[in-house]
């Protein structure tokens, strides 16, 4: 099930002038007399805007000030221009209170391209003329503007089968106002925005499809062919492989399925080589969570449709990689299993053998994401990696804690630091987190190596105690972070920003910076 997609291209000539169906400015709130020197409340326009400002005769201000724009964050105005400049329609979006003396942050800026394209949804062809800086921050500021507008422009093309009249086709195509249009540092980044932009997109596609549509065979199917369409390596392993392998985890928590699991990995090499440092990305894929035998409520269960969303990331990034090509190898690693229960499902009280070889004893079915993972990771440590950089929504733990945007990490303390600064950069909030010797021993079994909860079921922690588990399959020489996106992967509310209803396609941009990090850094 695939969405239309948004295009992206730079323009250098006067917005004013530009023939498109609407044209996006930005407008800054000014909050206080003190700060501006203009009365309280008043609009700022901000940089880009000058042409269609002069071509108002110095009334656009007032008027969308008379149309209720307040500036604020996320709020569109539309104004038709009545042949004041070429495009018939201005549409002013909020970027909040005018940072002093710079221009908005990158995440404004994509929050503000998001909700613009997602306002002008009817229009074909819409022009940015947003306030964007001409120094080092320039190709970040351009970057940001250029995923906001094209995941603005999402939508899940959806299940109904009749046509929708009343719901306006996304904007098919978005330029971009900029100083030189053929500037090679600005194309790059509308090259590279579009790579991750459709990346994101794949990933919001596969979190969004129903989960009857998508089990382990079509999920590694769709990866699959994506994949070798990228031209990665691609291996699957089927239930059978798997067991011939010794895949306890993964095959534990699929065995209370009809549908088998699976385990799919993604080969991405460097021309040369590259810069000879190995990144593993691994992704959990519960196609859907029931929580098995230890069976949740009925309540908000439909959501755990988009328990793959880790792995969806994963395989997702990928495809960008593929097109990207940066210069350090990248190997991804996705699970698959849907947890069910039936009469040939996994049980709390049994102990299974994984990967690694270390003997696990289950507690809670519903601790399922771990199982599958642990196998992975080791099977990804095996195969060398130097950064392992691991993705799940893992536990409600992670949402009672950091809440649903910010993004629980733990791991190696460096590892954790750099990941936390690529949420940073890329606008998808993480934060690290402790191991706790004490949440380990209180994950000690009587009969088996280790539990795989708190072996006195105590909830206590519990988002660590999925990362002090993860913990146990990593290799000492394998620099590790587990990013638990239980809250941020999927977005139950309204669309707001460039974030749609459903899934967000978090973390795929963090992925991407890290592996770019790696190339360039190490
Ligand atoms: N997939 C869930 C975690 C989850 C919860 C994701 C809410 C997204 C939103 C995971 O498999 C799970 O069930 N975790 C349990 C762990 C517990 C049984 C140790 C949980 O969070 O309660
Ligand atoms: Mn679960
Ligand atoms: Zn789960």
């Amino acid at each position: 099930m695939t969405s239309p997609r948004t295009t992206l291209s730079l323009v250098d000539t006067d917005p004013a002038e530009l023939a498109v169906d609407a044209i996006v400015i930005g407008v800054h709130s000014q909050t206080t007399e003190q700060e501006s020197g203009s009365p309280a409340g008043a609009l700022l326009l901000a940089s880009g805007a000058e042409s269609i400002a002069a071509a108002f005769d110095g009334k656009l201000t007032e008027t969308l000030a008379l149309l209720g724009a307040t500036g604020g964050p996320g709020e569109v105005i539309k104004l038709a221009t009545l042949g004041t400049v070429t495009a018939p329609v201005v549409a002013a979006v909020g970027l909040g209170p005018e940072p002093s003396g710079a221009a908005p942050a990158p995440e404004t800026l994509r929050r503000a391209a998001g909700a613009a394209v997602r306002a002008l949804a009817g229009a074909a062809r819409v022009a940015l003329a947003l306030p964007l800086p001409d120094d080092a921050d320039a190709p970040a500021a351009l970057r940001a503007v250029g995923e906001g507008a094209l995941l603005g422009g999402y939508r899940f093309a959806g299940y109904k089968t009749k046509p929708q009249p009343a719901r306006r086709a996304p904007v098919a195509e978005v330029l971009v106002a900029v100083p030189d249009a053929a500037d090679a540092t600005a194309q790059a980044e509308v090259t590279r925005a579009q790579a991750v932009a459709g990346a994101v997109r794949t990933s919001r596609d596969w979190v969004n499809t129903a989960p009857n549509e998508l089990r382990p065979p079509s999920f590694a199917e769709a990866v699959a062919t994506a994949a070798r369409e990228a031209g990665l390596g691609v291996e699957v392993l089927d239930e059978a492989a798997l067991a011939a392998g010794g895949y306890g985890g993964i095959l534990a928590v699929g065995q209370g399925s009809e549908a088998p699991p699976r385990l799919v990995k993604l080969t991405y090499t460097p021309a040369g080589g590259g810069n000879g440092k190995r990144v593993a990305l691994v992704g959990k894929g519960i196609t859907f969570d029931t929580g098995g035998i230890s069976i949740k409520p009925a309540q908000g269960m439909w959501e755990m449709k988009s328990d793959m969303a880790g792995a969806a990331a994963v395989g997702a990034a990928m495809l960008a990689v593929a097109a990207l090509k940066p210069s350090v190898t990248v190997t991804g690693y996705l699970p698959m299993a849907e947890n069910m229960p039936s009469g040939t499902s996994y049980r709390p009280g049994d102990v299974i053998t994984m990967y690694s070889g270390k003997r696990v004893e289950v507690l809670n079915t519903d601790a399922e994401g771990r199982m599958i993972l642990a196998d992975a990771i080791a099977r990804a440590c095996e195969d060398g990696a130097d950064y392992l950089f691991e993705t799940s929504t893992l536990t409600g733990g992670q949402v009672i804690a950091l809440g649903k945007k910010i993004a629980g990490v733990m791991g190696t303390p460096e590892l954790c630091e750099r990941v936390r600064a690529a949420g940073d950069a890329t606008g998808e909030p993480a934060w690290p987190m402790p191991l706790p010797d004490d949440v380990r021993k209180g994950m000690d079994s009587d009969v088996a190596d280790i539990s795989q909860v708190n072996a006195g079921m105590d909830r206590a922690g519990h988002m660590l105690q999925g990362g002090v588990f993860l913990r146990e399959f990593v290799t000492d020489e394998v620099a590790w972070a587990h990013i638990d996106i239980a809250g941020p992967g999927y977005h139950s509310g309204e669309a707001t920003g460039y974030w749609t209803k459903g899934g967000t396609g978090v973390p795929v941009r963090t992925l991407l910076h890290l592996v770019d990090d790696v190339a360039a850094n190490g």
